[in-house]
């Protein structure tokens, strides 16, 4: 029974920023080794494709087209994610990856 609490406690806890959170675990798990924790790109695989900081694509793109990116892959080094993640995954990827430039 303590359990069952304390499950739904952190439930309750939780559920209001459950899109979020989804979000920067998906970011974390899957576009942080390129892209870096911080959106930055200074991981060992950022410095080798020269990859930008979210700091300076973001004013230059739009969301909708970092979708398309997102969905797509773009160019050899970046795979693209349509099958893996749902559109809404998508969507919340990318505005916590540009929320990282904030
Ligand atoms: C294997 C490394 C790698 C992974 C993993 C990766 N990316 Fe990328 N990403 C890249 C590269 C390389 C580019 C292209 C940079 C360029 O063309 O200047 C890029 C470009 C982008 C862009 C276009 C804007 C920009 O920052 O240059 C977006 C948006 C993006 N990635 C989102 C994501 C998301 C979201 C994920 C996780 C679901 C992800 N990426 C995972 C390597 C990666």
């Amino acid at each position: 029974m303590k359990t069952l609490r304390l499950i739904t406690a952190t439930f309750l806890v939780c559920a209001p920023s459950f899109a979020q959170k989804d979000a920067k675990d998906i970011y974390l798990d899957q576009c942080a080794v390129c892209h870096g924790p911080d959106g930055a790109a200074k991981t060992a695989r950022g410095r080798k494709l020269k990859m930008k900081s979210v700091h300076e694509v973001a004013p230059t793109m739009s969301a909708a087209e970092m979708i398309k990116i997102t969905e797509a892959g773009k160019g050899q080094d970046m795979a693209g994610y349509a099958k893996e993640l749902s559109k809404d995954q998508i969507k919340a990827v990318v505005e916590y990856y540009r929320a990282l430039a904030k």
